[in-house]
């Protein structure tokens, strides 16, 4: 009897060690990787977008990314924030149609875009965009660097992390190995693959690693516009309660000064 209640409690501890040695034999690793952590410097309390890089960021997310991802939420005469002229934004959004309407026939029409426009996306609908993404969705953009977390790192790891499959690797069709999105199988094929893939207007020589650098700080300032605002509103706001805090301290001194 004692031997069998023995046995019985091996068995799990069996098992156990079994499930192990399944996980050491050759269970693929499918989770993301830690962002890799980069200097921006937007980063600290007193940090602000690069605008230069920002501004070749938008050309990178034009000449590139637009192609598939959308970036709804922000507007072209919002691009004047980021150093370009009133001239220049409604140049960028005459190239665009727009569809409009109704007129008065009740009739949809396109018409070129105008700075109060939103970015106009590359697809008509989800389907449209599905259809041409072997069933995967490109998610708008607008907001990417919020909405994961470690946002402009994990955009910057996610575009350089692009890396031939290891071997035993069992790939899905149609997708790419990718090491820091989850399940390492994204349905986005490397947008940024060549030195020299654009020409920047201002002359900078578009290398792999600044075109991911000024994406990630365009997509960063996308998802943020109003940082500065704030940071700026925070270091008044610590000024101005600096100095209070001195004056109410001369003014206590001076009124318990004569009670002794
Ligand atoms: C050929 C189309 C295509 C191009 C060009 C493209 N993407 Fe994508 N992207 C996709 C698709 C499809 C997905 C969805 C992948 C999935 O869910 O597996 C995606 C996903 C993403 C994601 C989200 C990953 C996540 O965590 O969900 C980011 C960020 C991204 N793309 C950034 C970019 C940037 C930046 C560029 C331009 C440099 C770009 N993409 C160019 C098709 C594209």
């Amino acid at each position: 009897m004692k031997k069998f209640l023995l046995a019985l409690l091996l068995i799990p501890n069996l098992a156990l060690a079994n499930s192990e040695n399944v996980a050491e034999a050759g269970v693929i690793d499918t989770t993301a990787h830690h962002p890799k952590q980069m200097k921006w410097e937007f980063d600290g309390i007193f940090g602000s977008v690069d605008r230069a890089s920002a501004q070749r960021g938008y050309q990178v997310y034009k000449e590139i990314c637009s192609a598939c991802h959308s970036l709804q939420r922000v507007s072209y005469r919002n691009l004047t924030a980021l150093g370009f002229s009133e001239e220049e934004v409604k140049q960028i959004a005459s190239e665009v149609l727009v569809s409009d309407g109704p007129n008065d026939d009740g009739e949809m029409f396109d018409r070129p875009g105008l700075p109060s426009d939103k970015f106009v996306g590359p697809y008509a609908n989800e389907q449209a965009a599905r259809s041409s993404n072997g069933g995967a969705y490109p998610p708008d953009l607008s907001l990417i660097v919020k909405a994961r977390h470690d946002g402009a790192n994990y955009v910057y790891s996610l575009l350089t992390g692009f890396v031939d499959v290891p071997e035993e690797f069992p790939m899905t069709q149609g997708k790419s190995y990718n090491p820091y999105f989850e399940g390492r199988q994204i349905s986005m094929p490397a947008p940024i693959t060549d030195d020299g893939q654009i020409d920047y207007r201002d002359g900078t020589y578009a290398t792999k690693e600044q075109m991911v650098i000024d994406v990630t700080n365009f997509l960063q300032w996308a998802a943020e516009p109003e940082t500065e605002v704030r940071k700026k509103m925070g270091v008044r706001t610590m000024l101005f309660l600096g100095i209070l805090f001195v004056i109410l301290l001369a003014a206590k001194k001076a009124v318990w000064k004569r009670v002794k």
